[in-house]
């Protein structure tokens, strides 16, 4: 849970003063940032465009993703029913509570005995002692931390569920105003059988103003028994794919245009111990034969995000999945031996890729058609673990060996990441992990400045600024936008890069880490300074890298220059994690520039400013554009902001 095996290597080369350059700020800076602050400079940056020296890594930008701060379960994965399948603690059947309106008298407990499934064989009990329409008697679900509901919207749900005598009678759902007690939208199931089978039903509301203060009720009118399980809503999804993923979500995520999505993890992956694991059998299939099981994060993960949940998501956003396997170490140390001891991890590993890549005339090929996907998935990386250097064992160099020649002899193309390193066989790609302060990035942008070419290449495969709470602060976003122009320049090396964590529900009792990229609630999402740093260098990747040289500018400033010459166009970032101005004499050799450039800026007034749920948009990318003629540019980036310069070439 720590950083894995950051390096850390030399500050950076100080760079000279200039001594008569003039600098002329073309874009005029906010009267109140411009009395504030001095400018440095000017530095001398020397682009020669017409020279390329790199290839720039199209898969750069990508996500990391686990079940943590509630990243599925009352995040991404749309599911509004908290604990649908009744799991109980000391405190309680967690998140249920019992309705007994009127002269009702009812009680609910867990039933051992019956279940829908063999992954579900318990359920919930009610019995109902007294009950009438006008006192009726259930249970209700608070939802995760609320139900957000919007006007004339259809919830679509559903229910497992048996009777002990038909005089139960209908069942009915609603959806009620926690303030009001108002029902905002109700539907009758009727015939419920004595055996388990699922029902159906659709919730519409009317004129109802949003809100996430409600909750969800199962009624009956009657005395009797009734066994529920699975009791699951969903909000319209994104691709209206049932069992899917909120639209508000899916958007930021599209919006950072990502190449990759890393999955299942993390440690998520690796569970608190091997029983824990991620199982990714146990999470295929029908919801009624996932039994879920605990996160290492300290709660119950409903594994409705599930492997074929995870590659659906790849597909709708058009990531490459970076399938991340088990591969026999857990957080709590427990590991398991190369050799024989492995053989089951190693198999179980190649039909997970067989799962995901084979034809539908391969056995997990069928399975993931019958699961409702025929159409194999492209997969390119495999990741062997995840932070192996943790395993005090040693065992890690045979375990990877082992995936390694098993894999690559059935899949010679894929690519296979190692976690820690390896000495007995040259891994493809080597994952690295930072969590860091910002001053530690600003030290360390140029971290793969000097990495070996000839080594394997290189996944970031988690890395942040660990300023601000729950979402990381502006400070923060000048740390990540730093980084992230090393990254850029060395993208010939660094193949693929993912912040983590990705998402956090921000209900207090819901976190688990900060910070996270993206934060929300059952209602409402914002993106983080840093998510919009991301948002606006992925956005502006180019395709190539120019030879580059900048004298004169101040510790704290930061560039990447990137171009895509078919395009014709230049992306310049520029980081000032100073609070004075930096002016800037740009050259741009080989060229002439078009008349006007695009900038995009992202500041804030001091570096804990920062977006919250209650103010998303307190800092945002601000679109501009500039003057520009022949070769050269003047320019001043003002203090403690990140920006990106779209220059044309004729
Ligand atoms: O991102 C949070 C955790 O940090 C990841 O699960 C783990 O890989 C790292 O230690």
């Amino acid at each position: 849970m720590v950083a894995a095996f950051p390096v850390w290597k030399g500050f950076p080369v100080s760079r000279t003063f200039p001594a008569c350059l003039l600098a002329v700020a073309i874009v005029a800076l906010p009267t109140s940032i411009a009395l504030a602050q001095q400018t440095a400079g000017p530095a001398v940056l020397t682009i020669q465009v017409d020279h390329p020296v790199a290839k720039v890594s199209p898969t750069l930008y990508g996500l990391m993703t686990e079940e943590i701060n509630h990243s599925y379960d009352g995040g991404l994965y749309a599911e509004m029913v908290q604990n649908r399948t009744f799991r109980a603690d000391w405190s309680g059947i967690r998140d249920w509570y019992l309705v007994e309106r009127g002269q009702a008298e009812a009680k609910m407990d867990i039933d051992t005995t019956t279940g829908p499934s063999t992954a579900l064989p318990h359920s919930l009990r009610l019995d109902v002692i007294t009950a009438s329409a006008a006192s009726s008697a259930g249970v209700l679900n608070t939802g995760y931390w609320g139900m957000a509901l919007h006007p004339d919207t259809t919830y679509r749900g559903s229910f497992y569920a048996k009777e002990d005598t038909p005089q139960v009678g209908s069942v009915t759902v609603s959806l009620v105003a926690n303030q009001s007690g108002n029902t905002l939208a109700s539907a009758t199931v009727s015939g419920i059988g004595a055996a388990w089978q699922q029902y159906h039903f659709t919730l519409k509301t009317g004129a109802i103003e949003p809100s996430a203060a409600n909750h969800l009720e199962v009624t009956v009118a009657h005395a009797g028994t009734l066994w529920l399980n699975l009791v699951s809503l969903f909000p319209p999804t994104f691709h209206n794919r049932p069992n899917g993923n909120r639209i508000d979500l899916m958007e930021k995520l599209a919006a950072m245009h990502p190449a990759f999505l890393r999955f299942p993890g993390g440690n998520y992956l690796e569970g608190y111990d091997i029983r824990t694991r991620f199982d990714w059998k146990k999470t295929i299939g029908p919801l009624v034969d996932r039994p879920g099981h605990p996160s290492p994060w300290d709660y119950l993960s409903s594994d409705g995000m599930g492997l074929l949940e995870f590659l659906e998501w790849c597909e709708d956003l058009h990531m490459q999945p970076v399938l991340a396997v088990y591969a026999g170490y857990s957080l709590n140390g427990e590991h398991v031996n190369p050799g024989p001891d492995l053989e089951p991890y190693v198999e179980s590993a190649l039909e997970e890729i067989q799962y995901v890549t084979g034809g539908t005339d391969t056995e997990w090929g069928a399975k993931r058609a019958a699961d409702g996907h025929p159409k194999p998935f492209d997969l390119q990386y495999v990741e062997i673990g995840n932070e192996d250097t943790f395993d005090r064992s040693g065992s890690y160099d045979g375990r990877y060996v082992q995936f390694y020649h098993a894999i690559k002899a059935k899949y010679p193309n894929l690519q296979l990441i190692a976690t820690a390193p390896v000495k007995s066989v040259r891994p493809d790609v080597i994952d690295e992990h930072y969590y860091v302060r910002a001053t530690e990035f600003f030290h360390d942008a140029d971290h793969y400045d000097k990495t070996d070419r000839s080594g394997p290449k290189i996944f970031v495969g988690e890395w942040a600024t660990r300023e601000g709470t729950p979402t990381p602060n502006f400070g923060a976003a000048l740390g990540d936008a730093a980084w992230m122009t090393g990254l850029e320049r060395n993208s010939d090396i660094v193949i693929m890069a993912s912040y983590a964590p990705l998402f956090v529900n921000v209900n207090p009792l819901a976190m688990q880490w900060t910070p996270d990229l993206i934060g929300y609630d059952a209602m409402h999402s914002y993106g983080s300074p840093g998510y919009y740093a991301q948002v606006m260098f992925a956005s502006h990747l180019g395709t190539e890298r120019p030879a580059a040289t900048l004298e004169g500018a101040g510790a704290r400033f930061f560039y990447s220059v990137t171009e895509d010459r078919a395009a014709k166009r230049i992306y310049l970032k520029l980081v000032n994690a100073s609070s004075d101005a930096q002016a800037l004499d740009i050259d741009f050799s080989g060229v002439r520039l078009d008349v006007q450039g695009q900038v995009t800026a992202l500041s804030a007034p001091d570096t804990q400013a920062t977006n919250t749920v209650e103010h998303p948009d307190a800092i945002v990318p601000v679109e501009s554009t500039l003057a520009v003629h022949g070769d050269r540019l003047h320019y001043s980036v003002p203090g403690d902001s990140i920006q990106v310069l779209q220059l044309q070439w004729r």
